[in-house]
């Protein structure tokens, strides 16, 4: 007879396909088709070291099961089945325990499970799989970072002509790079941040932008920087069902970026800049790169005004001045980062290097403390209501 038991699975609503909790496993429990990445609950020894790495919290989701659900039942799904009424076993609360702890433990690793903000848009997601990816032209190439500085950013067109793609602003999509691997594989598709709003790159233009950076060995960031004007390059998503902007015109939006972690703050901004010019709730910007000119988007993103959008670009390797991070900056401006933690009107996005979260998570914490807020609890309830966002790889 089967005892009830406790299986781990994975939110396909949620999941972004970036695969690292697959190639995170030591048990190679974790696989995908052209559609889901599943959970084998026969090899799954629930060791938990897929937890801290998945940028979502898609890859924390568990079901007590008579019967575990199977695999090909898992690559079927679009959204995960509820839980079904079971009645509760000690056996199942022996697991628990254990389990509780394993959990809590990885959880400390992890960005925590994130939640859309209560008025985001339904976003449209996995529309094209790796067995049926839609083919965009490359409209665009532009390099944004100059030669001095070292560093290759590129801004990327790509149009998608009479196919639909529904993005939105924080969403992502795969790019998969042509080729096979060693095994005679064909690559996984990497992800990209969308950098344009919803409406195009160019509005009402069926088109996106990304905001790529050459990595010297980066097999599909090498593939990206190097796409030609008419090049035709597959592509799979949308993906993301979290790290989105609220659409409530009020909001305030705290965004905390590295390098091209900027880019779904580009589309933010764009975004109300476009939608709702002149009546919208503030936007603050923590913007850390190296150099001016190896900070992407500089020029244009001086040219945003104050108004809508106040911008903290802080440097970290200009000759002769001391290091600056975004955390540090957030220090200097502790009595705003104060006032934004203390209004429920109030939105976070951290976006970027996954170093800078620990900077940025003391500044937080030294900041809400130094106003008598609690920040554990204020950042988990901010979480909880879809209010706190972080995205770090
Ligand atoms: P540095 O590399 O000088 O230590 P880019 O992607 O253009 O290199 O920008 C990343 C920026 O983030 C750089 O200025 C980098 O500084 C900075 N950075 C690196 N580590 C951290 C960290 N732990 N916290 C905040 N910022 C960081």
């Amino acid at each position: 007879m089967n005892k009830p038991l406790k299986q781990h699975l994975i939110d396909p609503e949620i999941c972004i396909r970036c695969y690292t909790c697959e190639m995170t496993c030591p048990v190679e429990a974790i696989t995908h088709d052209d559609n889901n990445v599943v959970v084998d609950a026969e090899k799954c020894d629930f060791c938990m070291d897929c937890i801290p790495v998945c940028p979502t919290g898609s890859i924390d989701e568990w079901r007590v099961v008579e019967t575990p659900y199977s695999l090909d039942e898992q690559f079927g799904w679009q959204e995960l089945p509820a839980q079904a009424e079971i009645g509760s076993s000690s056996g199942v609360e022996a697991l628990d325990d254990a389990m509780e702890a394993l959990l809590a433990e990885a959880h400390k690793g992890a960005g925590g499970k994130s939640k859309a903000p209560a008025t985001a848009t339904k976003p449209t997601v996995n529309l094209y799989n790796l067995g049926k990816p839609a083919t965009a032209k490359v409209t665009g190439n532009f390099r944004l970072t100059s030669g001095e500085s070292g560093s290759d950013v590129r801004h990327i067109i790509l149009d998608f002509g009479a196919q639909p793609m529904p993005v939105l602003e924080g969403q992502s999509i795969g790019i998969i790079p042509p080729g096979t691997d060693a095994e005679g594989k064909p690559h996984l598709p990497r992800l990209y941040s969308v950098s344009s709003p919803r409406d195009g790159e160019r509005p009402n233009f069926n088109n996106l932008s990304l905001t790529v950076k050459r990595e010297v060995q980066g097999l599909c960031s090498n593939y990206v920087c190097d796409l030609k004007i008419g090049d035709e390059v597959k592509v799979t998503g949308p993906f993301g069902a979290t790290f989105l902007m609220p659409e409530d015109s009020a909001a305030r939006m705290l965004m905390i970026c590295t390098g091209t972690g900027s880019a779904p703050f580009r589309a933010f901004t764009m975004r109300r800049q476009r939608a709702q010019a002149g009546g919208s709730g503030d936007m603050i910007m923590f913007f850390g790169a190296r150099t001016p000119d190896s900070l992407p988007y500089f020029g244009p993103l001086n040219k945003v005004p104050e108004r809508l959008l106040k911008k903290h670009l802080v440097f970290s390797r200009i000759p002769g001045v001391d290091k600056e991070y975004v955390q540090d900056r957030m220090m200097v401006e502790q009595e705003a980062v104060a006032n934004l933690l203390a209004d429920p009107q109030t939105h976070i996005y951290i976006c970027g290097l996954r170093g800078m979260e620990q900077g940025v998570e003391l500044a937080f914490k030294n900041i809400a403390e130094s106003t008598g807020l609690a920040w554990e609890a204020t950042r988990d309830a901010m979480r909880d209501e879809g209010r706190y966002h972080v995205e770090t790889y």
